[in-house]
């Protein structure tokens, strides 16, 4: 959701952020924030207002200097499919498809932080396609309409994609899958789109759904190796040294749930 908002943050005049400034800022509200030293930056010459800033990640944003710490879910996010950690089956079909994309609906079913919503982000940024994010529980058919017609009337690349995420898909109402099912085969498909639904279970999710979309299961089985030798990386990357806490460790009490680790690892990290 975060990620989404400040992908958004498409700021163009300074009476834009003035005005994003107070209904955002909370102190806590990482975008608020983001929009403080974003006015800081533009009151200080370093941003030309009428400057269209696009940010992809919250890394991204701090590399403009406009940084502030970010979690090491978001800093260690990988950006490419290739980089993800296990998952293999599932990186095999999705790098296929980066190299020859088609207008289609997937639904990548598994347990939490596992790297579902950040696949598609990464597959998003591959194939350079405009990016639309439905946050869970956000998924009403009154949101499918609105950013279906994002789709048929957003400018793209030429030979670009739209690509839609809908997290948590398997808490969408019913009249929300029936609003889709038209625009998920040959009847009313928005033009070169991709649909992604995460999922934890495809339970609850009707069969004229399931039927128009491409299952892909998000295993984190035989993870923990792969897992600890990642924790121990960021380990390093952010200490400098090799000694550390017990990486297996925490990758199995995590039940190889990546995003819980990477919290874990957070916590010994300032316990250091
Ligand atoms: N397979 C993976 N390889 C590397 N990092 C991962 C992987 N899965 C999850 N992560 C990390 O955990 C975070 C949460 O992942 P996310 O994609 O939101 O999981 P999900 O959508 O399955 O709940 C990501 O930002 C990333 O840092
Ligand atoms: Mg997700």
């Amino acid at each position: 959701m975060r990620l989404a908002l400040v992908r958004c943050a498409r700021v163009r005049t300074r009476e834009a952020l003035n005005h994003a400034l107070p209904a955002t800022d909370s102190g806590r509200d990482c975008l608020g924030s983001l929009c403080i030293r974003f006015l800081d930056a533009v009151r200080r010459g370093h941003i030309q207002t009428g400057e269209t800033i696009m940010f992809d990640s919250m890394r991204d944003a701090e590399q403009t200097g406009l940084g502030f710490p970010v979690p090491l879910s978001e800093k260690y996010r990988p950006k490419k499919i290739a980089d993800f950690i296990g998952l293999e089956k599932t990186r095999k079909v999705l790098g296929a498809f980066a190299q020859r994309p088609t207008s289609s609906a997937w639904l990548f079913v598994g347990a939490s932080g596992v790297g579902k919503s950040s696949l598609a982000l990464a597959l998003a940024s591959e194939i350079e396609a405009e990016f639309h994010h439905i946050p869970s529980q956000k998924c009403t058919a009154q949101t499918i309409d609105d950013t279906v017609r994002l789709c048929w009337y957003l400018p793209r690349k030429a030979n670009g994609f739209h690509l839609v995420l809908v997290d948590e898909a398997d808490r969408m109402s019913s009249a929300a899958q029936l609003a889709l099912l038209s625009k998920l085969d040959s009847t009313d498909p928005p033009p070169s789109t991709i649909f992604i639904f995460t999922a934890n279970q495809a339970d609850g999710l009707e069969n004229r759904f399931l039927s128009r979309c491409r299952k892909l299961e998000f295993s984190n089985y035989g993870m923990r190796e792969s897992l600890a030798a990642f924790l121990a990386k960021v380990w390093y990357s952010e200490t400098g040294s090799e000694q550390g806490p017990d990486f297996a460790r925490i990758a199995k009490e995590s039940t190889n749930n990546v995003r819980d680790a990477l919290m874990t690892l957070e916590v010994e990290l300032l316990a250091r």
